[in-house]
């Protein structure tokens, strides 16, 4: 997931990991076991091809995982630093549902979205040729103050705004799930640990600077 450095040791991690998910598929067609891609060739064995299942297998890894861990990670990061939202996260359940959103919005994580012009167009002055390649920041999107008002600060009990956090048009497949996993995750929680704190001063976090996908590369806790 590291999106610099040079592009033959990109492809290279890229092979790597399609070596490990073919050998996976291999192992699993050979005795399916218990795991979700072991169910689907269960079900769907002589329908779906290896290198639909080593695919299923790299979205799932990907899109459904590093995301959301991310999420829990980084948004349980965001509630130590605010400690009157975390507890109304914790101990309001009313709370967690517009807090889940809240924290999808101010952390965009997906920070940017490629989108190519399929015509040409004029966006806040700046001339848009037809086929060009754009990147938008998700990040900016989200603390529009058309969207949030002057503060886009975090606020656990804002009413939930049409955020870009799952993209825009062709969004999110996952962000059902991912919404569930993230309510379900975050209160229990802190719930289970009430005395969750940072074990290391915030200035000594290390955060994924190099990935698409924003996160801390670790969170030191104690409680
Ligand atoms: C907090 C968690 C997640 C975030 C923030 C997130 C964010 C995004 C974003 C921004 C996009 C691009 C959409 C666009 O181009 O407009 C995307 C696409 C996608 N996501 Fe997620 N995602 C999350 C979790 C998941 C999960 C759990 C799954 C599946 C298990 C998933 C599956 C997908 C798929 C399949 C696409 C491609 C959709 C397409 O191009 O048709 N995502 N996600």
């Amino acid at each position: 997931m590291t999106a610099t450095g040079p592009a033959e040791d990109q492809f290279a991690n890229y092979a790597a990991m399609h070596a490990y998910m073919a050998e996976l598929v291999a192992g699993l067609r050979a005795d399916p076991g218990t795991g979700l891609l072991g169910d689907v060739i269960r079900r769907h064995d002589d329908e779906i091809t290896d290198e639909e299942l080593i695919g299923f297998g790299n979205l799932l890894l990907i899109a459904g995982h590093e995301t959301t861990s991310n999420m829990i990670a980084l948004g349980t990061l965001t509630l130590l630093r605010h400690p009157d939202q975390l507890a109304a996260v914790r101990d309001d359940e009313d709370v967690a549902t517009p807090a889940i959103e809240e924290l999808l919005r101010s952390l965009s994580i997906v920070t940017y979205l490629d989108r190519r012009a399929t015509t040409g167009l004029e966006i806040a002055g700046h001339r848009i040729a037809e086929g060009s390649w754009l990147s938008l920041s998700v990040l900016a999107a989200n603390h529009d103050p058309a969207l949030v008002g002057p503060d886009a600060g975090l606020d656990v009990r804002r009413k939930p705004v049409p955020h870009l956090a799952f993209g825009f048009g062709a969004q999110c497949l996952g962000q059902q799930l991912a919404r569930i996993e993230l309510k379900a995750a975050l209160p229990a929680l802190l719930r289970r640990f009430p005395a969750l704190r940072l074990a290391v001063p915030f200035e000594q976090l290390e955060f994924r600077t190099v990935s698409p996908i924003h996160g801390v590369a670790s969170l030191p806790v104690t409680w």
